[in-house]
């Protein structure tokens, strides 16, 4: 498949992208939460439980992996990516090595990965993943983001979404202005404008093909301490507004992070979204947490009921595949499966 078909088809109506991919550091976090011992059999064990789940195939266009995962075995004796394959969604894979302290800067981070970087996508592509991520981290303080650490990660990212397009798979950019602070959702959307619009101009150096890649940001939120709440329509509104001015139309769509949203607010937040889209973006879905909290916590009670975390996981993405298409309600929400 070309990857113009692959990021069309990654960003389709009704379906969304399932962020689990954490690292083995992010999942011992994640396990710890509702103790449980991070050991190798236990992050498979969970992760096959969802990846083997019914909305696979209605809600999930595509799943993003660990390396780890990619080469796990699940227990019915397929691999990982042909499970994934064989439940109707496409196999993804994060291929950055995580954010690393900027030299030169205070407190801002740059993500790693680059070397060896095109030897390792010829690998993954041969065991199955047809797209990538790649996200760059950043924060707000009085003084950061700076341009050092705008530009340096814009940067990375080109060369990475090169790379990835250069091993015919579809790169997802993902630049993450963290939710961290009190700052206000003005500062919010300044701030991610910036960031998006260096991307844009660093991509188009590195002559990305655009219409193959699908873009990962934030949505335009206050900070997790900002006194002054927004309301959903604002947040939508204002989100739409920041993308509708610094991504190309040539992009697909926008698959948009959770970022330490709840559940119901990232669903909602996505459905205002898709209800006032004046765009010609697919506005969808990659969330991690806001698809696994409760799958998480149900899994860790009953671990061999499957059937049970799938029925908990199957509801989230249920109402996130109808928030794709502004479908989502209160009460749809209420019926639990
Ligand atoms: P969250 O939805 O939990 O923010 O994770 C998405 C992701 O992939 C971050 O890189």
């Amino acid at each position: 498949m070309q990857i113009e078909e692959i990021a069309r088809l990654m960003v389709l109506k009704g379906k969304g992208i399932l962020a689990a991919d954490e690292s083995t550091g992010t999942m011992e976090k994640r396990l710890k939460s509702v103790n449980v011992p991070c050991t190798e059999k236990n992050r498979l064990s969970f992760r096959e439980a969802l990846f083997s789940a019914p909305s696979m195939k209605s809600n999930i266009s595509g799943v993003i992996l660990f390396e780890e995962t990619l080469k796990q075995t699940s227990s019915k004796g397929l691999t990982i990516p042909e499970l994934i394959k064989k439940n109707g969604s496409i196999p993804g894979i994060k291929v950055d090595k995580g954010a690393k302290q900027l030299a030169g800067s205070q407190n801002e981070k740059i993500t790693e990965g680059l070397d060896g970087l095109r030897e390792r996508m010829a690998e993954y592509y041969k065991l199955g993943a047809r797209f990538a991520k790649w996200r760059a981290v950043y924060s707000i303080s009085s003084s950061q983001p700076s341009e050092q650490c705008i530009k340096s990660n814009a940067h990375a990212l080109a060369r990475y979404a090169a790379i990835v397009q250069e091993a015919q798979m579809v790169p997802i950019v993902e630049p993450e202005l963290l939710m961290d602070g009190s700052h206000s959702i003005d500062k919010c959307y300044d701030v991610t404008s910036r960031i998006i619009s260096e991307c844009y101009k660093e991509l188009k150096i590195h002559k990305i093909n655009l219409k193959g890649t699908v873009l990962k940001p934030n949505m335009i939120l206050p900070g997790m301490n900002c006194k002054q709440k927004s309301s959903t329509e604002e947040i939508a509104k204002k989100t739409i507004k920041c993308l509708k001015n610094n991504v190309p139309s040539e992009v697909p769509g926008v698959a948009f992070l959770s970022g330490g949203q709840s559940e119901i607010e990232a669903t909602k937040n996505l459905n205002e979204i898709n209800k006032i889209n004046d765009t010609t973006f697919n506005f969808t879905f990659s969330y991690g947490r806001a698809l696994q909290q409760s799958a998480l916590k149900t899994w860790a009670k009953s671990m061999s009921e499957t059937t049970k975390i799938q029925k908990v996981f199957d509801h989230r993405a249920k109402m996130n595949g109808l928030s794709t298409k502004a479908e989502w309600s209160e009460n749809l929400e209420k019926q639990v499966a």
